[in-house]
């Protein structure tokens, strides 16, 4: 593993699977250099969201976001590059769309709370990142592999 090889996971929610955001998220992680390693299109089951946001089944809005989403499909991916987890969190913007800055995938297709068109890891609890791509993924639906323009982002790429 070289330092380019960080993981992260990614989930475009019903919200921006209805909304034909897919490709939009895709091309704004293409293009900034990380690399795809993993996507899947699927519906959550109960069972798999309260998995997923256990750490907020306190939470008077628990019952709603498992609701919400597991209503539609969901695009989930793994994403993979120098420091993503961090990377991708600024780009996807703040919790709550309203605010979140311009140029962010909230701040720029957002504008309420609940509906807020992207999941990703949170880089400041250690170990998400593992923990919810091992939820979301088999070992083998995950490809080693190196983009081709992957080694021109990197100045120190092999
Ligand atoms: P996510 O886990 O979905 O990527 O979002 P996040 O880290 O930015 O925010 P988090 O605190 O983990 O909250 C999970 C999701 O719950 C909904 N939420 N509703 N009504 C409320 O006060 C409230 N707070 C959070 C949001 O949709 C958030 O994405
Ligand atoms: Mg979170």
């Amino acid at each position: 593993m070289s330092h380019h090889d960080e993981r992260t996971f990614v989930m475009v929610k019903p919200d921006g699977v209805n909304r034909g955001l897919i490709g939009e998220v895709v091309s704004r992680f293409e293009d900034r250099g990380l690399q795809l390693v993993g996507a899947k299109f699927m519906q959550i089951d109960e069972e798999l969201a309260h998995e997923h946001y256990g750490e907020h089944a306190d939470k008077p809005f628990f019952d709603g976001l498992v609701e919400f989403i597991t209503s539609d499909p969901v695009f989930a991916m793994v994403w993979e590059g120098a420091d993503a987890t961090r990377q991708v969190r600024a780009m996807v913007g703040e919790t709550d769309p309203a605010e979140s800055d311009p140029g962010t995938i909230r701040g720029d297709f957002g504008l309420d709370l609940g509906h807020n068109v992207i999941h990703a890891s949170d880089h400041e609890d250690e170990g998400a990142n593992e923990r919810e791509i091992d939820l979301f993924f088999e070992e083998d639906e995950l490809v080693d592999w190196t983009r081709s323009g992957t080694t021109w982002v990197y100045e120190d790429a092999e």
